[in-house]
């Protein structure tokens, strides 16, 4: 499946979208603040009890969380006792949009994850495993100050493509490649228009 376009280079098993997003930059950055207000981003314990680098907040029928007892999704979000902000219809929408355009019809996200990166903030290399449906893909949308995407494949070790990232792209996943490994690496400092020193990432699943 190889849905690039404008000439990006090939990634094995990485569907990119560059600018799939950019004409709605603006609204899905405006929308995610607006979560922020009922669920703030914040930043969660990994089960070993580090501290992840990137604030977390989340939209939809449930959120994901890490704490001491490890990664699940949760209906309400601990830190209000309230369930977590619907997902926007723009959002759902772009990644309905997003997936079809990548080659996987009828992709219905119940879930997004919203990542926020400040300056030398990263994601190791892991794998989304913890959604009870594996058919469907991940559909993931940057916003805001650019990034190294790091593709593996189903090994933590091995071969890993540096992929740059920057606002309004979007790249998906799924398939045979469902269960890659993947992350960021730590963010370069810079400054973008809505979003000054800060990179946004939507991650859309199917987790139920
Ligand atoms: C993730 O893998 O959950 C986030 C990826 C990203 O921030 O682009
Ligand atoms: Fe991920």
């Amino acid at each position: 499946m190889n849905a690039d376009l404008f000439g990006a280079p090939a990634v094995p098993g990485l569907v990119r979208l560059p600018g799939f997003a950019l004409a709605e930059e603006a609204a899905l950055i405006e929308a995610a603040r607006g979560l922020a207000t009922v669920s703030p981003f914040r930043v969660m314990l990994t089960p070993r009890g580090g501290k992840m680098s990137a604030a977390m907040t989340s939209c939809g029928a449930a959120g994901w969380v890490s704490d001491r007892r490890g990664y699940r999704y949760t209906p309400r979000d601990p830190l209000t006792g309230q369930p977590w902000p619907a997902m926007p219809a723009l959002f759902s929408n772009l990644a309905a949009r997003a997936a079809e355009a990548a080659g996987f019809t009828g992709f219905a996200p119940d879930v997004c994850l919203v990542n926020q990166y400040g300056p030398g903030a990263k994601m190791a290399l892991h794998q989304d495993r913890d959604e009870a449906d594996f058919t469907a893909p991940i559909v993931s949308v940057s916003l805001g100050l650019p990034a190294v995407f790091l593709w593996g494949g189903m090994q933590r070790t091995g071969p890993i493509a540096k992929i740059p990232l920057a606002s309004g792209d979007v790249v998906a996943w799924g398939g045979a490649e469902r269960l890659y490994f993947h992350g960021i690496a730590p963010l370069k400092p810079g400054h973008h228009p809505h979003l000054g020193p800060l990179r946004l990432n939507l991650t859309f699943r199917r987790a139920f």
